[in-house]
C-alpha cells in the first residue's frame, strides 16, 4: 500500500490503498475526540454506494456519526450549500473538536473542506475522494471552495486536511465519462513533470479505460507524488503550482462556452491540452513528433469527447475575460518537451485562435 506525504509545515499522509474504506474509522479516530461528532458529508448518490460502508467503519471504531449531505452536482456548489451543512452541524451538536470527513468527488471534498475550514474558524478535515478527479487532484492540497455567480470557486480558503484515503476500490461505481474525465488530468501529470508517467499512461491506456487495478493504481499513485510536490513547493499558487494549469486555460473557457453542462471538466481539460499543444507546436517551441504523440494519448485515453460545437470567438471572448481577472498578464501553459513545461506570457493572439481553429476541426472530424 503506497503512502504519499505531502511534505508542507504540517505534513499528511494520503493513503492509497485498495479496500481502505473499511479503515476510515481507524484513520479518522486519530484526529477525533470521543464525544465530539465525526461529520460524514457525502451527496446522495456517493452515499447510496459508499455511504453505508464508510458509516459502519466509522461507527466500529467507536466514532459517534453524524452524516449529512450535500445534493449531487456542480451547480449545488454554492454558499447556500455549505451554509445548510454548517447550520446542520451546529444544530446536531459538532463542536470545534469536530473533524469532518469529505466522501465525495471534487464538489464534495472542495465544499467539505470550506465548510471544515469555516466552521468554529476551523476544523479538521479528512479526505476520502471518490472519483478518479479528486484521488489524484481535488483532496489534496488544501484547496477548498465555492461558486459564485460571477464564476467558479471564487469564494474559499486554504485548509489543507489532516489525512487523505484513496481507496481506488470505490472508483468501481464511478460513470465511464467521469472516470475518463480523471485519466485526462493524470495525464496531464504525466505532461507536465513526468516522461515515464506519460509513456506508461499512453502504453496502458486500454487497460487503465478497463480500471485494471495493477495500472489504475500505479497511476493513482504517481500522480498523487506530483500533486504533492507541487503543492509542497508551491502551497498558495504563486508560482511553480501554475504548470497544474497545462490545458486549462483554453479548457475553463470551453466549460464556460459549453455553460458548464456540454463538457464535464477533464473533457474541457483534454481539449485544452491538445489545443496547448497544437498551439506550442504552432510557435515552434515544441517538435511536430512529440506534438503528434502527446495528442494521440490524449484522445487514447479520454476519446469520445464532446465535439466543440461553440463559436471559436465565444471561446476566445473566455480566455481574454480569464486573462482580465489574473491582472491582465496573459499567461499559457506550454509544453517544451513531453515531461516538461513552461509558463509563456505574451503569446500572439492569432496563434492561439489558429491552435484553437485546429482543435475544433479535429473535434467535428472525430
Ligand atoms: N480543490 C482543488 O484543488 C480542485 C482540483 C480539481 C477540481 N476541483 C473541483 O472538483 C470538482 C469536480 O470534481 P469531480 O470531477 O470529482 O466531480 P463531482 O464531485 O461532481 O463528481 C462527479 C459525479 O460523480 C458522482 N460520484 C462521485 N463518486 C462516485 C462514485 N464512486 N460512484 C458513483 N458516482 C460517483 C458524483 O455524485 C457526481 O455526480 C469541480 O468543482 C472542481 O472545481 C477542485
Ligand atoms: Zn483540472
Amino acid at each position: 500500500m503506497p503512502t504519499v506525504t505531502v511534505p508542507l509545515p504540517h505534513p499528511y499522509d494520503v493513503e492509497i490503498e485498495r479496500g481502505g474504506l473499511a479503515r476510515a474509522g481507524a484513520l479518522v479516530a486519530r484526529y477525533a475526540r470521543a464525544n465530539s461528532p465525526v461529520v460524514l458529508i457525502s451527496s446522495p448518490r456517493i452515499r447510496r454506494h459508499w455511504g453505508a460502508a464508510a458509516e459502519q467503519s466509522l461507527r466500529g471504531a467507536g466514532l459517534h456519526v453524524l452524516a449529512l449531505e450535500l445534493r449531487d452536482g456542480e451547480r449545488h456548489k454554492t454558499l447556500a450549500g455549505a451554509a445548510a451543512l454548517a447550520e446542520a452541524m451546529a444544530a446536531e451538536g459538532a463542536d470545534r473538536d469536530s473533524v469532518v470527513v469529505a466522501l465525495g468527488g471534487g464538489v464534495v471534498g472542495d465544499v467539505a473542506g470550506f465548510v471544515a475550514a469555516s466552521f468554529m474558524r476551523g476544523v479538521g478535515v479528512v479526505q476520502i475522494p471518490t472519483t478518479l478527479v479528486a484521488m489524484i487532484d481535488s483532496a489534496i492540497g488544501g484547496k477548498t471552495g465555492v461558486n459564485l455567480r460571477a464564476g467558479k470557486n471564487l469564494f474559499g480558503a486554504f485548509h489543507q486536511p489532516r489525512a487523505v484515503l484513496a481507496d481506488p476500490e470505490v472508483l468501481r461505481t464511478l460513470p465511464q465519462r467521469e472516470y475518463r474525465s480523471g485519466l485526462a488530468e493524470a495525464l496531464k501529470y504525466g505532461v507536465i513533470a513526468d516522461r515515464e508517467l506519460f509513456e506508461f499512461l499512453a502504453g496502458c491506456a486500454g487497460e487503465l479505460r478497463r480500471r485494471e487495478t495493477a495500472p489504475l493504481e500505479r497511476l493513482i499513485a504517481a500522480c498523487v507524488r506530483i500533486k504533492a510536490e507541487v503543492v509542497a513547493e508551491d502551497e498558495r499558487e504563486r508560482d511553480r503550482r501554475r504548470i497544474l494549469n497545462f490545458g486549462h486555460t483554453l479548457g475553463h473557457a470551453l466549460e464556460r462556452a459549453g455553460n458548464y453542462r456540454r463538457y464535464l471538466h477533464g473533457e474541457a481539460v483534454a481539449w485544452g491540452m491538445i489545443a496547448a499543444t497544437r498551439l506550442a507546436a504552432g510557435l515552434g517551441r515544441l517538435e511536430a513528433a512529440e506534438a503528434a504523440r502527446l495528442e494521440a494519448a490524449v484522445l487514447a485515453l479520454t476519446a469520445p469527447l464532446p465535439t466543440i460545437e461553440e463559436d471559436p470567438r465565444a471561446i476566445l471572448a473566455h480566455v481574454a475575460r480569464d486573462k482580465k481577472t489574473r491582472g491582465g498578464v496573459p499567461h499559457f501553459v506550454l509544453p517544451r518537451a513531453i515531461g516538461v513545461v513552461e509558463i509563456v506570457a505574451g503569446v500572439p493572439e492569432a496563434a492561439v485562435a489558429a491552435a484553437l481553429e485546429a482543435t475544433i476541426a479535429l473535434s467535428r472530424a472525430a
